[in-house]
Parts: C-alpha cells; sequence; structure tokens
C-alpha cells in the first residue's frame, strides 16, 4: 500500500507544526498506523532552520506524553510541492503563502489543519510564540483534535482497522 505523505506548516517551524507533527507521530504509533505514513513539518520562513522546538512546545508535549525533541526546523521547499499528498498549513497566512507559489503540476491537497476540528469557530491556529503558556496548551489541544479527526476520517476511507 501507497504511504500518505503529509507535511505540516507554519511560520518558523519551532512550535505549531512540530507540535502537529509530534502529535500525529503519537496517534499513528498508539494505533499501530505508522508503516502506512510518511510524516514531516516545515516553516514558511528559514528564522529558526536547524533548531529544536521552542521549548514552551516541548514541555507542553511532554506533559502529555508527545516527544518532539528529534525534530529540526526546516523551510519550506519547492519540492515539498510534489513529495506530499497532503500539506496542512496552521494558519490563513501560511495558507496564502502556500498557494502563491503552488505550482499546477502539483497534486498535493492544501488545506487549514483546522478544517478538521468543527468544535472551534476560527480558521488559524493562533502562534503562540510570543505568548504565554496558556496558548501553547491551546494550540496543543486545538491540534490533536484536529489530528484525531483527520486520522479517524482516513481510516475510515481506508477501511482499516
Ligand atoms: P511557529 O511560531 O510558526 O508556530 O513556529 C513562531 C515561531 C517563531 C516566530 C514566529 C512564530 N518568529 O517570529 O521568530
Amino acid at each position: 500500500m501507497e504511504k500518505t505523505s503529509v507535511l505540516f506548516v507554519c511560520l518558523g517551524n519551532i512550535c505549531r507544526s512540530p507540535t502537529a507533527e509530534g502529535i500525529f507521530h503519537r496517534l499513528l504509533k498508539e494505533r499501530n498506523l505508522s508503516e502506512y505514513f510518511e510524516v514531516d513539518s516545515c516553516g514558511t520562513s528559514a528564522y529558526h532552520a536547524g533548531n529544536p522546538p521552542d521549548s514552551r512546545s516541548q514541555k507542553e508535549a511532554q506533559k502529555r506524553g508527545t516527544d518532539l525533541s528529534f525534530i529540526r526546523s526546516r523551510q519550506f521547499l519547492l519540492e515539498d510541492y510534489y513529495r506530499f499528498q497532503h500539506i496542512f498549513p496552521m494558519d490563513e497566512r501560511n495558507l496564502a503563502d502556500i498557494m502563491d507559489d503552488y505550482p499546477d503540476n502539483s497534486e498535493a491537497k492544501v488545506e487549514l489543519l483546522l478544517q478538521y476540528n468543527s468544535s472551534i469557530k476560527e480558521k488559524s491556529v493562533p502562534d503562540p510564540y510570543w505568548g504565554g503558556s496558556r496558548g501553547f496548551a491551546h494550540v496543543y489541544e486545538i491540534i490533536e483534535e484536529s489530528l484525531v479527526n483527520f486520522l479517524d476520517q482516513w481510516q475510515k476511507e481506508e477501511q482499516l482497522p
């Protein structure tokens, strides 16, 4: 079975998108689905290229059993339009940046992650970088809810257990 490839994108790739990558890896492991996926994250900027996730994101994730320590920030690349079937921008600015250069021959499906979260009305995962730790908890929770819904839907469509 061909792997499903998923890329999470934010601005710095040190808070939101690594949180999504780490949570998604954990969900896949819990459901024994890791072999069916390729997962990565990146930022539209190179501000933090090579850096590990923000310590506040790591702390929030660790509390909930999610490891982010293996992730290093990288910038979005042109080849990502072809490498990934699903691209999930965290906010509307990330979405606009990705769609600005979207090539005609890409087959990547680009969707705001929160399209998979009907319990909140916002479209964007807020940027927690300049705020307090409550922001990080909120970001973690809404990302996790969205990923659970995306994966539930994928399992239904693939008719896997
Ligand atoms: P992220 O958060 O996009 O969720 O990784 C940010 C990280 C760094 C900056 C902005 C947002 N920054 O301006 O350096």
